[in-house]
């Protein structure tokens, strides 16, 4: 029997390469010399196109194939990937959700930490010789991360998760989403400037995308206040970054940590001069363990589709 065809957007985890490559007839678009004159040349040949949520796909690609049925997705975040695009041409969309909920919450918990108790700050103290300098000042004191206020903007999969990390550290939890969840024990803040007032620190894990673009602006940062600290792991689109710039600068906020930027892999470099900002290159699911069981659920869903028309965890519709 013949393999179905398979188009892979870039290099993916080599244990997946090899899966699909088993199972599939896979071409590499990557690697490719010219790929828009591949696409136009050979798009019509593939039945699945794997991609991931930061390469995504756009309506323009989905016209490039258009014998497409399935498209895999390595990630949770569905902002770069046109769905409506997808579901007009009846394209059958698969992502990795809940495999990654634990190490993004355990990042958010890290970020929460690093900026409170200024970890990053103090090892680069120790670095530099600071401690050791004599008569120098000593390092200044932190803030407790324990039994603090913490806001969650966005309490799905990831931000319950986020939420059970934090009980445990006793901390004061309330969320704000656009709908209240059902049977959980934390409250609901309709307002996320009021969500902002309360906290001492705002963890921002919501879907990307247009409907939450710059949801954390100028007014929300404002009302944080200089006692107040951002953490986001959602998507750098959410929070306004030039009005986080300008008030991390201003020190109109206590600090932040960051794993997401507006325009990555470029980071502000205001911001690197800054001591009470930690910033990462989008990691929060960058674990060995977590990786393989994503990469396991983009083949899965594959398979899926391909064996019997069913995805194990297909994307929702928009
Ligand atoms: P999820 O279960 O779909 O939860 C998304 C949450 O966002 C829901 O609580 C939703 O509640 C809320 N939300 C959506 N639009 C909103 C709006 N306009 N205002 C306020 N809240 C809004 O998704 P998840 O699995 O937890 O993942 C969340 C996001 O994390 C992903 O979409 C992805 O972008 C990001 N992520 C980042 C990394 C990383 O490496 N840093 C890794 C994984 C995921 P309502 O619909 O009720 O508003
Ligand atoms: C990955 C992510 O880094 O799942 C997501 O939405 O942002 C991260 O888990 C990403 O999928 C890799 O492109």
């Amino acid at each position: 029997m013949n393999k179905h065809r398979i188009l892979q957007a870039g290099r993916l985890l080599p244990s997946l390469e090899a899966k699909l490559a088993a199972e599939f007839d896979t071409v590499l678009l990557a690697e490719q010399g010219d790929p828009a004159a591949f696409l136009a040349a050979h798009g019509a040949g593939f039945e699945g196109f794997v991609t991931s949520a930061g390469v995504g796909v756009t309506a323009d690609m989905l016209a490039q194939l258009p014998r497409l049925r399935a498209i895999s997705s390595f990630g949770v975040g569905l902002d770069k990937l046109d769905l409506a695009a997808a579901q007009a041409r009846g394209i059958a969309v698969g992502y990795t959700p809940d495999v990654l909920n634990d190490c993004v919450a355990d990042l958010a918990m890290a970020l929460m930490l690093d900026v409170g108790r200024r970890i990053s700050e103090a090892d680069r103290f120790v670095r530099r010789g600071g401690w050791t300098t004599p008569g120098a000042k000593s390092f200044p004191l932190a803030r407790k991360v324990s039994g603090a206020k913490l806001g969650i903007v966005g309490l799905g999969r990831i931000g319950q998760t986020i939420a059970k990390r934090a009980s445990g550290f006793e901390m004061d939890i309330r969320y704000h989403s656009r709908r209240p969840v059902a049977g959980v024990a934390w409250a609901h803040e309709p307002s996320l400037i009021e969500l902002a007032r309360w906290c001492d620190y705002l963890v921002v894990i919501t879907a990307g995308g247009a409907a939450t673009r710059h949801l954390v602006n100028d007014a929300v940062l404002e009302a944080l206040g200089p006692r107040g600290f951002v953490i986001n792991v959602a998507r750098g689109s959410v929070i306004d970054e030039a009005a986080l710039v300008r008030a991390l600068a201003d020190k109109r906020i206590a600090g932040a940590g960051l794993d997401v930027f507006e325009n990555e892999p470029n980071v502000p470099r205001a911001l690197f001069e800054l001591d009470n900002v930690v910033l990462l290159p989008h990691i929060a699911s960058g674990t060995e363990e977590t990786r393989q069981a994503m990469a396991d659920r983009v083949f899965d869903n594959l398979q899926g589709f391909f064996r019997d028309g069913r995805m194990v965890s297909p994307a929702p519709l928009p």
